[in-house]
């Protein structure tokens, strides 16, 4: 069984499709994960200022054992750090909380007002040029901010992160991000619809006639269609489980199908700042 995670190209950098996500792994509780997921073949750690876990992550990247350079690895900058001189510090914090001098992708976590979009992206792209992060991008940008925030860019937004699972369509936001010049992807948060796909029998039926779960069918539709996915579990045997659908593909009949599961009351988490609206689907 092949166990090689397709990379999706990125801006000017290479995505490993499939990473672990470390939302709410709060007190202790990210780092002996983490290091299951990277034992388990996971490459691609997701993580936030946020999320208060940064240090459990570098701790677990440290006690891995594996290269630096072979982990992929995310953070993101919190919304309350999107003025000049306050991102380029914050970001320093993170890779002393990370243990690392730099990270591959550093994102704006939630599109903000308050501070210009012109002077957050310089910042974060001073960040980028004195080699903190290899790539930068956003996460929750609909698509006439995301088009906003790249015209003020001087590297490519390499990936936009947003809700995406197959409760929540996307289709506008996708093919902006498909059609950019700069090649950004898309990076699906909450894939599993938060563990609701479990009890799918869509995704039941399909799952079955590949002797895989909900949960694999929905991560194998999203790596199918060039998507980033960043599954998250507290459950040992979930991360194995969700990182073996490498080995199977879906027909264009079985995609369709999980396509059509996308409903209009389908968003779980919106934070989204009144001064902008979400794409229509
Ligand atoms: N950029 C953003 O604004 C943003 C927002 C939200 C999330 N994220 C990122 O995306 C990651 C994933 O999103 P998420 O944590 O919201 O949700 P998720 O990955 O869609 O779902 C996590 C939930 O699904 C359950 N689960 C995991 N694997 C399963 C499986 N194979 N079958 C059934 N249930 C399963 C987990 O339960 P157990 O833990 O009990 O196994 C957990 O309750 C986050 O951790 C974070 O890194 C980013």
């Amino acid at each position: 069984m092949s166990k090689l995670v397709p990379a999706v190209r990125s801006g000017d950098v290479l995505i490993p499709a499939l990473g672990f996500g470390t939302w709410q792994l709060e007190n202790g509780t990210a780092r002996p994960l983490v290091e299951q997921a990277l034992a388990a073949g996971y490459r691609h750690i997701d993580t936030a200022q946020i999320y208060r876990n940064e240090r459990d992550v570098g701790a677990a990247i440290a006690a891995s054992g594996i290269k630096r350079d072979e982990i992929f690895l995310t953070t993101k900058v919190w919304v309350d750090h999107f003025a000049d001189g306050d991102l380029q510090r914050s970001a320093e914090r993170s890779l002393e909380k990370l243990g690392v001098d730099h990270v591959d992708l550093l994102l704006l976590h939630w599109p903000k007002p308050a501070v210009p979009l012109a002077e957050t992206l310089a910042a974060l792209n001073e960040v980028r040029d004195r080699g903190l992060t290899r790539a930068i991008g956003l996460s929750n940008f609909p698509s006439a901010v995301m088009a906003a925030a790249q015209a003020v860019s001087k590297a490519p937004l390499a990936t936009n992160q947003i809700e995406y699972h197959p409760y929540l369509s996307q289709k506008t936001l996708i093919a902006a991000a498909a059609a950019t010049e700069a090649g950004t992807s898309i990076t699906a948060w909450s894939p599993l619809a938060q563990g609701k796909v479990a009890q799918d029998p869509v995704l039941i039926r399909i799952g079955e006639a590949h002797g895989k779960t909900p949960g694999q069918v929905t991560l194998r539709w999203l790596i199918q269609q060039g998507v980033i996915a960043i599954p998250r579990t507290r459950t040992p045997a979930r991360i194995v489980e969700n990182f073996d659908i490498l080995d199977f593909d879906l027909s264009e009949a079985e995609m369709a199908a999980i396509f059509a599961l996308a409903r209009p009351d389908g968003r779980i988490g919106n934070w989204l700042d009144d001064a902008f609206q979400w794409d229509a689907d």
